[in-house]
């Protein structure tokens, strides 16, 4: 949080953990059905707005950036250039919050129920800080590219737990395709990372097919939509990647983990329905 809003961002009382809960509870609905049929979710979503809308007011006034360097949420609001700001930093708290972690989530537990993997990346994460679990470790970003099997753990991971639908609205006709303005276009992360033209033997968790890919310049595989696509994909992508790295190095130095449950075959996917921002923003993709 200290990262994405800057130092004295701290929103969270009891009421804003109440109504962030009863949002993010009621998101998937509350994204596709008028807010008429969901009181308390509306009523809790224009809570967090106008708490966003006060913060965002205030970033705006904090003149302390003018002479040193800027804050993420800074550059964000210059660019929205006064539009919809409590929107986007509610989508932004949203979006940190909930993805980033349930990446990580499924990140152990697919690193966790295959015993080969989880042995290789101790050995690894050994060889960074010494043996698991003795000192207090601090994780700094060239110790991210001494483990470069936990990224590709991470990326694999959210390949098989991706969103399941990306949702756009026709505004207008499209060309060569026959779409009636104010039709609704899906586009299924989930199903596309289970094609076996762009990830042979999809069902399995193979993190070494990621070997190929250059991600040093920052490309993903072909076919990988975790992120979405065009110019509404996640800004999120890297900080999401970095901080789920950071967070499963320390969990797994600091603990040891058992599988109560085997993992399930169907994974369920995050689900990133972000159609209910097309009132906040005039979406045309
Ligand atoms: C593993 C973690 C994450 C995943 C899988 C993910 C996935 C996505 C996807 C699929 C979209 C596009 C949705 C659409 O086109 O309708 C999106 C948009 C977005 N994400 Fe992420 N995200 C993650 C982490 C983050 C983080 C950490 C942040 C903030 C730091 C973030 C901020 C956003 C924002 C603000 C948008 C909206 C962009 C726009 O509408 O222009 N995301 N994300």
């Amino acid at each position: 949080m200290k990262t994405l809003f800057g130092k004295s961002f701290c929103p969270i009382t009891e009421e804003f953990e109440r109504h962030f809960q009863n949002y993010d509870e009621g998101f998937e609905l509350g994204s596709q059905m008028p807010e008429f049929f969901l009181r308390n979710w509306a009523k809790s979503k224009a809570w967090l707005l106008n708490v966003f809308e006060r913060i965002a007011t205030d970033i705006k006034k904090d003149k302390s950036s003018e002479s040193g360097s800027k804050t993420l949420i800074q550059h964000v609001l210059d660019n929205l250039h006064g539009n919809g700001a409590s929107g986007y930093l509610l989508l932004l708290f949203w979006a940190s919050q909930i993805n980033a972690l349930s990446g990580a989530f499924w990140t152990l537990a697919f690193i966790l129920s295959n015993p080969s993997v989880y042995k290789n990346i101790m050995e690894d994460i050994g060889s960074v800080y010494g043996k698991a679990g003795e000192a207090k470790i601090e994780v700094f970003e060239d110790d991210l590219k001494k483990l470069p099997l936990i990224k590709q753990c991470i990326l694999e991971a959210l390949r098989l737990a991706a969103p399941g639908s990306i949702i756009r609205k026709a505004l207008k006709p499209l060309k060569n395709f026959v779409i009636p303005p104010g039709d609704f276009l899906m586009a299924s992360p989930y199903w596309l990372h289970r094609n076996p033209k762009y990830f042979p033997e999809p069902e399995i968790f193979k993190p070494d097919r990621w070997e190929e890919a250059t991600l040093k310049k920052n490309a993903f595989l072909d076919g990988y939509l975790v992120f979405g696509g065009g110019k509404h994909r996640c800004p999120g992508r890297w900080f999401a990647l970095m901080e789920i790295h950071m967070l499963v190095i320390i969990l797994l130095y600091k603990y040891q983990f058992t599988l109560l449950d085997p993992m399930p075959k169907q994974v369920t996917a995050n689900c990133i329905l972000h159609c209910q921002y097309l009132d906040l923003f005039s979406l045309d993709t």
